[in-house]
């Protein structure tokens, strides 16, 4: 009897360690929503058609990894299997096929991923860098993230989509030097010294709906966006990385789709951790951490 009791302990702590520390893999949903990816792959090509920013503005959200706009899709997979898709994992697969929409690389997206069940404000602010901090300290939060300066700057490629807004390239164009005097006058006419601040422009203002090269060739020629875009060229090793992406799109590009896989993996939660979030605004309803629990040995125990 003791010998049993043993062994069922055993057995449960082996199972709640191989759960909780799932791996992601690429086939997660084979069975349980076999057809999740192409109904994520053909609304987000009918929302980039309709409207080319969608995709830059889903690969920023799986970047900042918050959920406000992927309802749409959610829903969608609701309907299919209730319960089963992730919000982190339909954003993980909506920005690579926005990318793809947009011209960019392809790669295979690993899922499994679970949603947060919390939404901290604090959590966002010292995990994502405020666009107005300096260079050196992007570049710290992104390394202290595991990611290397070169994977950082591949990442900061992505503003070869989408938008930003006044608010944000205001000092660049009246306060700074190292832009074109060209580029900094149009600017003004939409964003001016004072007000204005959501009025939008291109990040890469040669071609903003096409994913290129084009945001590096920009920045050699001082047409970078944002502040932080154009002090990239002012780093001696940084800058050799840009014109060899500039001279050279499909290194960007086999890079880009290596540092979105690193991006997508960094400590997802799996396995028992999290939850799959049925609205992706905001985690599920609480429940009383007695009730959660039973709920979690029922689940172990249809594992058996
Ligand atoms: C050094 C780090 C970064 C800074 C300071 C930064 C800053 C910004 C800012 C200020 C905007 C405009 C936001 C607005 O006006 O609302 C923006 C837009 C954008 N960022 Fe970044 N970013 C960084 C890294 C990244 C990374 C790593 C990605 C993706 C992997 C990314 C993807 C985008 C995209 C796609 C947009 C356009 C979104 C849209 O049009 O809706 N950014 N970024």
């Amino acid at each position: 009897m003791a010998s049993n009791n043993f062994k069922f302990l055993f057995r449960l702590i082996s199972l709640l360690i191989a759960t909780a520390s799932a791996q992601l893999s690429s086939n997660f949903y084979a069975t349980t929503c076999p057809n999740a990816l192409t109904t994520i792959k053909s609304a987000v090509a009918s929302a980039v058609k309709k409207e080319a920013r969608m995709g830059a503005s889903l690969l920023r959200l799986h970047f900042h990894d918050c959920f406000v706009n992927a309802n749409i899709i959610k829903s969608q997979l609701e309907n299919l299997c209730p319960g089963v898709v992730s919000c982190a994992d339909i954003l993980a697969v909506a920005a690579r096929d926005s990318i793809v929409a947009l011209g960019g690389p392809s790669w295979t997206v690993l899922l499994g991923r679970r949603d947060s069940t919390t939404a901290s404000q604090s959590a966002v602010n010292s995990n994502i860098p405020s666009p107005l901090r300096d260079l050196t300290t992007q570049l710290y939060m992104f390394t202290n993230k595991g990611f290397t300066v070169n994977e950082t700057i591949t990442l900061l490629g992505s503003h070869t989509i989408g938008q930003a807004r006044c608010t944000f390239f205001r000092t660049r164009i009246y306060n700074e030097t190292n832009i074109d005097s060209t580029f900094a006058t149009s600017l003004r006419k939409n964003c001016p010294a004072t007000g204005g601040d959501n009025n939008l422009a291109p990040l890469d203002a040669t071609s903003p709906t096409s994913f290129d090269n084009a945001y590096f060739k920009n920045l050699l020629n001082e047409k970078g966006l944002l502040p932080v875009d154009q002090q990239l060229v002012n780093e001696g090793i940084i800058y050799s990385q840009i014109t060899e992406y500039s001279n050279n799109e499909e290194t960007f590009r086999t890079d880009f789709a290596n540092a979105m896989v690193k991006m997508g993996s960094l400590s997802p939660l799996t396995g028992l951790n999290g939850q799959i979030r049925k609205n992706c605004r905001r985690q599920n309803a609480q429940i009383s951490p007695s009730t959660h629990n039973v709920m979690k040995c029922q689940l172990l125990y249809s594992f058996w």
